[in-house]
């Protein structure tokens, strides 16, 4: 009999039969079935069909045998409803035709209910928690620093520098900005926790940019404000981030159930950052999926290791699953933290 609740009790460090594994962006291009819906559809245009998110959703499900799925959605789409626009350029990643740079652009940001503006995507959740036959759902938002980065940027960036310059030299409009952020992303994690979702993540995948200092100071108040909102939900909270080995016990402050690891850290090491009263995810560096299946397994056999058959771990990535990732490789890897855990000597 399998079990369909580990991934749940794993986030609330109750003990469970196999370690939980699920992998970040695991609905994606390095899926036939996705890219053969993506040759008939622009991505926005699979978030705003429901029957389409859903399906895709559904797919790793199916083909992997994971213990959650995703909701499939982007951190962006609030963009949308605030007014900044939202494009996928082709090869060029998010662009934002209307990016936010002084306190005139936060001012001109539209108020947004999720429940309405942001409707498609509830309507998502509702179709698949009765589709998924008792498989734990994720709803997820991106952090107000990794979504106000995008805004200010204007698409993906490397060194966050109209970011910083705007938190650097015009704090007010930098925390007018984090505050409307903060309000739509609690709402909206609300809204998807009421339609049905039953953990959520908060993705703040770039916040590993920033010193301690700046962290607490200008991004700490905003993610806890998100992250306690959907804690007061009574479902579990995923923290994630990137690059964030100095922001660990901060980002811990700041909120969430289960803390997500990348790989620049040891598992072990970064769960004794953390202290034992929460759970973590991770680590698998996302590169290693295409080594050949005896390193692989060495690898994952030493993350399970490291954890230590203690309660609250749940197996994925450092982070999103690559382009061009052999499916079966991921797959394999399913089979592997399931097989291998619980550790024991026999195991490993
Ligand atoms: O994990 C899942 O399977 C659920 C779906 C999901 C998507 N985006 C769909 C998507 C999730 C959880 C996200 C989160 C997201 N989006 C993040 C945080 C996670 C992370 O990777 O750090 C960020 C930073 C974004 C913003 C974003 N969306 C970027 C930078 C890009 C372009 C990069 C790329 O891979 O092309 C996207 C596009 C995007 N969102 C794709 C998918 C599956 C790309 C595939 C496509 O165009 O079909």
């Amino acid at each position: 009999m399998e079990m369909t609740d580990r991934f749940l009790r794993a986030c609330r460090r109750e003990p469970v039969d196999h370690t939980p594994v699920w992998f970040m962006r695991q609905a994606g291009r390095y899926m036939p079935e996705y890219r053969a819906i993506r040759e008939k559809y622009s991505l926005l245009e699979i978030c705003y069909r429901p029957e389409l998110a859903a399906e895709v959703t559904l797919q790793p499900v199916r083909a992997l045998g994971v213990d959650a799925a995703i909701l499939f959605a982007d951190i962006l789409l609030p963009a949308i409803p605030l007014g900044a626009g939202l494009e996928f350029a082709k090869g060029e990643g998010p662009v934002l035709g209307n990016p936010v740079r002084s306190m005139d652009d936060v001012r001109a940001l539209k108020p947004v209910d999720p429940e309405i503006n942001l409707g498609y995507v509830m309507e998502a959740i509702r179709i698949l928690r009765a589709e998924l036959n008792g498989v734990p759902l994720i709803g997820f938002c991106g952090a107000p620093f990794t979504v106000a980065s995008y805004l200010i940027e204007g698409g993906s960036s490397r060194e966050f520098l109209k970011t910083k310059t705007m938190m650097y030299a015009e704090p007010q409009t930098w925390h007018a900005l984090m505050e409307k952020l903060s309000a739509v992303l609690a709402d909206y994690l609300v809204a998807q926790v009421r339609a049905g979702a039953q953990a959520v993540q908060v993705f703040d995948s770039w916040v590993g940019a920033l010193s301690p200092q700046d962290y607490e100071k200008f991004v700490l108040p905003y993610s806890q404000w998100v992250l306690q909102a959907a804690q007061a939900q009574g479902v579990p909270v995923i923290h994630f981030g990137t690059n964030t080995t100095t922001l660990l016990p901060l980002m811990k402050h700041a909120g969430g159930d289960v803390i997500g690891l990348d790989w620049r850290i040891p598992l072990d090491l970064g769960w004794t950052l953390l202290a034992s009263d929460v759970a973590v995810q991770g680590n698998l560096d996302p590169a290693v999926l295409f080594a050949p299946l005896p390193e692989i397994k060495t690898r994952v056999q030493d993350i399970l290791r490291q954890a230590g058959g203690r309660p609250g771990h749940i197996f994925n990535l450092g982070h999103g699953i690559l382009q061009h990732t052999p499916v079966d490789h991921v797959k394999a890897v399913v089979d592997m933290v399931h097989e291998y855990s619980p550790v024991g000597i026999e195991n490993l």
